[in-house]
């Protein structure tokens, strides 16, 4: 046995993954003295209390939960929100914006008891390696960073057996078809029948929306923004979590923000995604219509093009990144005067802007309206034009010259 490697601190979720990763920490070939397990609670639908006993179970040292929840929704819900942040134009980021808060609880954790190491339980197919191991490096740089689940590939069958042999207790239901992961702002469902692309996703997916089909009749909501971020549902003023949780019952029920898609993995793999994000994205709908309302054309464009770019980086882990920091800054910039109310119809699978309002927008009637008593200046429209068509007539008019010669 080589002489132990001190303390390891893992990113615990309560599965049999991160289960088997804290038994197996203390064994070959890492062999540490002591493992600390982090849950982290970012609003997940977990039950703490079985996941906790599971972890001593499995011999870790202490099993601490961190609540994050609202930190998570007024750091990384807020910003998301706040950029209208869709990677690929459809996916709000759900487990993305998550594994920088707990990567930090964990990395925060560690600098603290002044472990050896910090411990994620993803493989080596998807991003969430790359968010964790990039969120822990700038958390705690130096730390040695170890991912059980990458350095050998366990069949589930194999999981299991482990976990029996070290009576780490397995739940008795059977296990979900699926590989989910869920927080406050969503649910992300992939793998099992999922896996083929044309292979609709079964109703029993789903969880937190019901089928469209089956929605109730449809209904208004007033939903109010103080500097681009909601404040109030209906007139009742909630925190940003309360917030997001309320409109996911509301929306849920209609099957708004249910996602399927074929998405470009970091490393290079395309994978079949579903996701439930009701509130979500009937929040960035909301949200975009206001700014149409209050922001000017050139903040909008400007805007509208680091949009993408912000999602892309946060994809792919750069939370933790100076750039991220800069695009955030202009972002906060142009959402000073964000503030009013949006009034969102649900129905059956849409959530649709029915109506805007702000003391700050652009819109003036007096010059759109196309009634008695506007106040456009229509004679000064005419020079204006004279001028604005002046290079397209020079070209036209050299291009005939060039036909004919
Ligand atoms: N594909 C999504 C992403 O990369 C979701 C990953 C969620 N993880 C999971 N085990 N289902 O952000």
């Amino acid at each position: 046995m080589p002489h132990p490697a001190g303390t390891a601190v893992l990113a615990y979720s309560g599965g049999l993954d991160t289960s088997c990763a804290i038994a197996w920490l203390k064994e070959e070939p890492y062999g540490f003295e002591e493992v600390v397990a982090v849950l982290v609670d970012v609003g997940q639908d977990t039950d703490f209390a079985p996941a906790v006993a599971r972890g001593r179970a499995a011999g870790a040292d202490d099993v601490l939960v961190i609540d994050r929840r609202d930190a998570f929704a007024e750091e990384q819900v807020a910003k998301a929100l706040l950029t209208n942040a869709l990677y690929e134009g459809r996916y709000p980021l759900i487990s993305a914006l998550s594994r920088p808060v707990i990567a930090d609880a964990v990395a925060s954790l560690a600098l603290e008891l002044g472990a050896e190491a910090v411990v994620h339980g993803c493989t080596g197919k998807g991003n969430d390696q790359l968010r964790f191991e990039l969120a822990f490096k700038a958390r705690y740089p130096g730390v040695r960073v170890i991912a059980p689940l990458r350095d050998r590939v366990w069949t589930r069958d194999e999981e299991m057996t482990y976990a029996r042999e070290r009576g780490i207790p397995v739940e008795a239901k059977p296990a979900s078809p699926y590989s989910v992961d869920d927080n406050l702002f969503g649910r992300a469902i992939e793998a099992g029948a999922l896996e083929d692309p044309w292979a609709a996703p079964p109703e029993e997916a789903f969880e937190l929306t019901g089928p469209p089909e089956s929605a109730p009749a449809p209904r208004e909501v007033t939903i109010a923004f103080e500097a681009g971020l909601p404040v109030m549902l209906d007139g009742e003023e909630l925190g940003l979590a309360d917030l997001v949780a309320r409109l996911n019952g509301l929306a849920g029920a209609y099957g708004i923000g249910r996602i399927d898609m074929i998405e470009n993995r970091v490393v290079g793999i395309k994978s079949r995604e579903l996701y439930e994000a009701p509130a979500a994205m009937t929040l960035i709908e909301a949200h975009r219509s206001l700014e149409d309302l209050v922001l000017t054309k050139g903040e909008l464009d400007a805007k509208r093009e680091l949009e993408p770019r912000w999602a892309d980086l946060v994809y792919r882990g750069l939370w933790f990144s100076p750039v991220r920091a800069a695009y955030d800054a202009f972002v906060a910039e142009t959402q000073r005067l964000v503030t009013g109310d949006v009034r969102v119809r649900l129905a059956a699978g849409a959530a649709v802007v029915t109506g805007r309002r702000s003391a700050y927008g652009l819109y003036a009637e007096a010059l759109a309206s196309y009634g008695a008593g506007e106040t456009f200046p229509h004679a000064a429209a005419d020079g204006f034009i004279r001028l604005a068509v002046l290079e397209t007539e020079l070209a036209a008019a050299r291009d005939r010259r060039l036909a004919t010669v």
